[in-house]
Formats: structure tokens, C-alpha cells, sequence
């Protein structure tokens, strides 16, 4: 037997306390509430991603919805007249609609939507602000990963930008708390959104009534295979994601640092979609034109 023992063996000094691993728990057992309260979409924005299912739907069917809610539809059209979408400014949604395509449009009103304070966070609003902007930057990319890939996804953007809500919704839940009590610090809250974000994230896109497929890449979006299929959806979303690292445009935590997905899981992605050195190359050089460093 060794006579070198640590002096505060067997004195309780190991640390036991898993404050990350408490949040982790709070959330588990506020998701297994039959009453919990999930974020909420504009019915707008919930019925645009309804007829959005529909291959065959119409872009007047979705602006008829988009114009039921005014200011929806106010912020639309300022966005669509950003230079991204064209050079000469659109003058009515209709002219919107027909330069976006119906993806672009279900994308924008989306993206607008998920900014209108559907996560109230008190305490971590620049993290939901960061995990909005680093949404759109992934969903942007999106296109660019789409157009060397093998297998383009057309539904890769609209899951970038629900692919982290679980992150705002856990941030959003470990906010409230109890008259008198304070929520956890943020470095803690923050570790335990990301270990608990595809599932909260997953349940929040049923009461959405998004679909199986989608919800099924919100719960599996760090990992390339879902029940050891590989996903090209997720796929595409991980290339995505790595080529944000590598534009220094990554999701960025408390402390700065950019979150790094598993580069196993990338490689992985990179083969499904057929993306080589040269096509990677050609990616990042697209993703610099697009200017995704001023979403803020
Ligand atoms: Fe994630």
C-alpha cells in the first residue's frame, strides 16, 4: 500500500457538485411536462412552413398569408430589398417572391420570425442574438454547400435556421426562475443548453408540426448518420457549419470561442456530399462574396 497518499483523501475535498448536470436535469424535466410551454411562432410564419411541405404550393398562396400579418410582411419587404437578392430593389412582394423562389421566401419569413422575440431569455439576450445570427450565417452557406454538392438539399437552409433553437429554448427555460432566485451562471447555462439542444429542439419543431424528417434533423444535427443512415441534410448542414469555423463566423460561446464540430462527423459529410479539396476551396471562395460577416 502506498504511504504517498493526498492528504485530503477521505476528507470530502472531491468535487461532487455537477451544476451543468442540474441544468441538464431542470430541462429534462420541464420537456417531460405535459404543460410545456414551447416558444411560439407567428401563425403566419407556422402556416408558411405548413404549405412550404407542399412541393406543388404557389408563392401566392404563401404571400396571401404573409399578408395577413402586417408587420411580417412590412419586414419582408425591407429585407428583400437588401442587395443580396439583387441589384435593382424589388418594389412589391410579388417582385420579391418571384427573385427569392419559394424556398427564399419560406427562408426570410423564417428568419424574421425566429428575430421577433419568440425567445425571451432575460439575463442571456446576447446569446440568443448570437445563436440567431450564426442560424442565418449557416443558412446562408447552405447555398454554397448546395451548389457543389452532389446531393443538393433545397430544405438545408430552412434547418439551419431551426437546427439550434433548442439552444434559445433551453436558455429560454433555464431563465425563469422562482421569485428570489437567481438563474444559473452563464457559462453553466450555456454548457447545458448545448448538451441538451437536438432534443429540446426536436420537441419544440413537433409542436410546431414541423415534419418527421425535419424534426429527425434538428434531434441528429452533429452527427452525420441517423439510425446509421447518412443524412445528406445533415450533411450539408455540418460542412456548412465547419466552413463558418473556418471564416472565423462560427457559434460563439460566453467566452468567445467558436463551437467546433466533430471533424469525424465533417469528414464524414464532406464523402457523402462529394466535396473535395477543390470543391471545399471553391465553397469558402463563395462564402466570402456573400458577406455574411454583417449579420448581426
Ligand atoms: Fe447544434
Amino acid at each position: 500500500m502506498s504511504t504517498n497518499m493526498d492528504a485530503n483523501y477521505g476528507l470530502g475535498f472531491v468535487e461532487i457538485d455537477d451544476p451543468v448536470g442540474r441544468c441538464v436535469e431542470r430541462l429534462e424535466s420541464e420537456l417531460a411536462k405535459p404543460n410545456f410551454k414551447a416558444p411560439t411562432l407567428p401563425k403566419a410564419a407556422l402556416e408558411v412552413l405548413r404549405l412550404t411541405n407542399n412541393p406543388r404550393v404557389e408563392a401566392a398562396e404563401i404571400l396571401a398569408v404573409v399578408e395577413t400579418d402586417a408587420t411580417l410582411a412590412a419586414q419582408l419587404l425591407a429585407r428583400a430589398r437588401s442587395p443580396i437578392y439583387g441589384t435593382r430593389p424589388v418594389q412589391s412582394l410579388r417582385e420579391a417572391a418571384v427573385r427569392m423562389g419559394i424556398n427564399g421566401l419560406r427562408d426570410l419569413v423564417l428568419q424574421i420570425s425566429l428575430r421577433m422575440k419568440v425567445f425571451r431569455a432575460p439575463g442571456f439576450e446576447p446569446q440568443v442574438t448570437e445563436i440567431m445570427r450564426f442560424a442565418q450565417v449557416r443558412s446562408n452557406l447552405c447555398h454554397a454547400v448546395n451548389r457543389q454538392s452532389r446531393f443538393s438539399q433545397p430544405q438545408a437552409s430552412m434547418c439551419a435556421l431551426l437546427a439550434d433553437l433548442g439552444m434559445a429554448t433551453a436558455l429560454m427555460v433555464l431563465a425563469q426562475v422562482p421569485r428570489g432566485e437567481s438563474p444559473p451562471p452563464l457559462n453553466t447555462a450555456w454548457a447545458a443548453a448545448l448538451e441538451s439542444h437536438e432534443t429540446l429542439g426536436a420537441r419544440v419543431g413537433q409542436t410546431w408540426d414541423l415534419p418527421g424528417e425535419i424534426v429527425s434533423v434538428i434531434r441528429h444535427h452533429h452527427q452525420v448518420s441517423v439510425a446509421k443512415v447518412p443524412n445528406p441534410t445533415i450533411a450539408t448542414l455540418l460542412v456548412a457549419g465547419v466552413v463558418a469555423e473556418h471564416l472565423n463566423l462560427g457559434l460563439r460561446g460566453p467566452q468567445g470561442a467558436q463551437f467546433c464540430e466533430d471533424r469525424t462527423q465533417v469528414n464524414g459529410a464532406r464523402r457523402l456530399l462529394g466535396l473535395n479539396t477543390d470543391k471545399m476551396k471553391r465553397i469558402v471562395s463563395q462564402a466570402r462574396a456573400m458577406e455574411l460577416d454583417c449579420i448581426v
